[in-house]
């Protein structure tokens, strides 16, 4: 358990405050610390060698998700992010789902998808039984292209065919697509999966005759899924004037909006990826192979839906569910060599990436919950003008007791901005 009092009023405490707190909470060390520390600027040795042309660095804050409670382990959870509310948001979810017992979580296989599509195909039945007839060999070719995973436990395991009919509407003509299943073990995978489908494809041109249009992995993961769970009791649903059965109720209703409408279903799902894409960016991952997956995951049936559920459990609690594909890595791409993402990881208690699937899908169920809680209950905008009021007043200087009385007063201003914070900070203090 966490010694409770270093996370008191932790959005009030200065930088410097919160990274004690870390070491006192055994989160961080002094060491991990001054080797961030040293390098908030991302140095250029690395900047420049990340990607090209680069002129300089573009920073954002990294702030911590606090209070929660993961399959029975407590995280400190970093997020980066430009967006205000979110980290508060993740947090005050994660407090009340922590009061519920936490969220319990699944990461069963952690296998990639690489592609090959055939088109040119002159009997589709030949071409379907050479590729089986031959697949050991197919698998082979692919794990010799890149034999360090298969050393590391890992590696190309079976082959899935797909046929996809001619569409007239698109213009489109049939494909018999190749899908290779890659263990990446620790590893996101991304350059390991194309480097074995590129190496398979022309010995499937070989055995089948047709052409390969390309050799790639899908970031439609649907073998890398990951999913959180959580079940609240109504005692602590309870909201200024609304039962604890009237807050679920209204959850439940507004998440069936969600499954129902595409329109609401992207918000709902953006507000989800709001969180997710903090922590996967945080802890150096792909934000945009995250997203793609995500949002492919959540047209599964046909119709883009919401990518959380929430239920009325038997005897009467809030059950809420998040499923998603979650091809994250705790090594390899710019994981080992950028300071932020190596300090996150630290915080996190270097996590495999099973555990680290598990922190950010959790990240995601929390984050939906909080929204839609707001949505049914106070309205969105009320925290978000609360929070923002807040974070002007101590921008403005305002210490202790100052912050509640200048955000309090900020808030019945008609312009909410740093310098009327600055005047009624003056004002107080005259
Ligand atoms: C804002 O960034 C995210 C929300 O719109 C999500 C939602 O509507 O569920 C609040």
């Amino acid at each position: 358990m966490m010694k409770k009092n270093q996370l008191d009023k932790f959005y009030m405490k200065t930088i410097e405050e919160r990274i004690e707190a870390l070491i006192e909470l055994n989160k961080a060390d002094h060491r991990s610390v001054a080797d961030f520390k040293a390098d908030l600027i991302l140095p250029e040795e690395i900047s420049d060698h990340m990607i090209e042309n680069v002129v300089g660095t573009y920073q954002l804050p990294l702030g911590l998700a606090l209070h929660f409670l993961i399959d029975g382990q407590d995280y400190l959870i970093p997020m980066a992010t430009e967006e205000p509310s979110v980290v508060a948001a993740a947090s005050f979810a994660a407090k009340t789902i922590r009061l519920a017992g936490g969220f319990t979580t699944e990461a069963k296989s952690r296998v990639m998808i690489g592609q090959v599509a055939l088109k040119d195909i002159d009997d589709k039945e030949v071409a379907i039984e050479e590729i089986i007839k031959n697949q050991d060999q197919i698998i082979s070719i692919a794990n010799s292209a890149h034999p360090s995973i298969v050393k590391r436990g890992g590696g190309a395991q079976k082959i899935d065919l797909r046929w996809i009919d001619k569409d007239d509407e698109y213009g489109t003509p049939p494909f018999l697509v190749i899908h290779l299943h890659v263990d990446t073990q620790e590893a996101m995978g991304a350059n390991m999966i194309n480097t074995m489908a590129e190496a398979i494809k022309p010995y499937l041109e070989q055995l089948t005759g047709a052409r390969a249009v390309m050799g790639i992995l899908s970031n439609y993961a649907t073998e890398c899924l990951a999913t959180a769970r959580c079940q609240i009791p109504v005692n602590i649903l309870e909201r200024r004037g609304l039962s604890g059965e009237e807050v679920r109720d209204r959850i439940i209703e507004a998440n069936q909006f969600a499954l129902a409408d595409p329109y609401r279903a992207t918000t709902n799902n953006k507000g989800i990826m709001n969180g997710i894409s903090a922590v996967v960016l945080a802890t150096g991952n792909d934000t945009r192979a995250i997203e793609a997956g995500a949002h492919a995951y959540a047209a599964r049936s046909g119709q883009y839906r919401s990518l959380t559920k929430w239920t009325k459990a038997e005897n009467g609690d809030l059950l809420g569910e998040l499923t998603m594909p979650l091809p994250v890595g705790t090594v390899g791409g710019s994981i080992t060599i950028h300071p932020g993402a190596k300090f996150a990881h630290h915080i996190l208690g270097s996590p495999h990436a099973k555990q680290l699937e598990s922190i950010i899908v959790s990240v995601g169920l929390a984050q939906n919950f909080a929204a839609t809680r707001a949505l049914v209950t106070d309205g969105i905008q009320k925290g978000h003008m609360a929070l923002q009021a807040k974070s002007l007043a101590i921008n403005a200087g305002a210490k202790g007791e100052e912050i509640q009385k200048v955000a309090r007063r900020l808030r019945k201003e008609k312009h909410m901005n740093l310098n009327t914070a600055k005047q009624i900070l003056a004002e107080l203090r005259h």
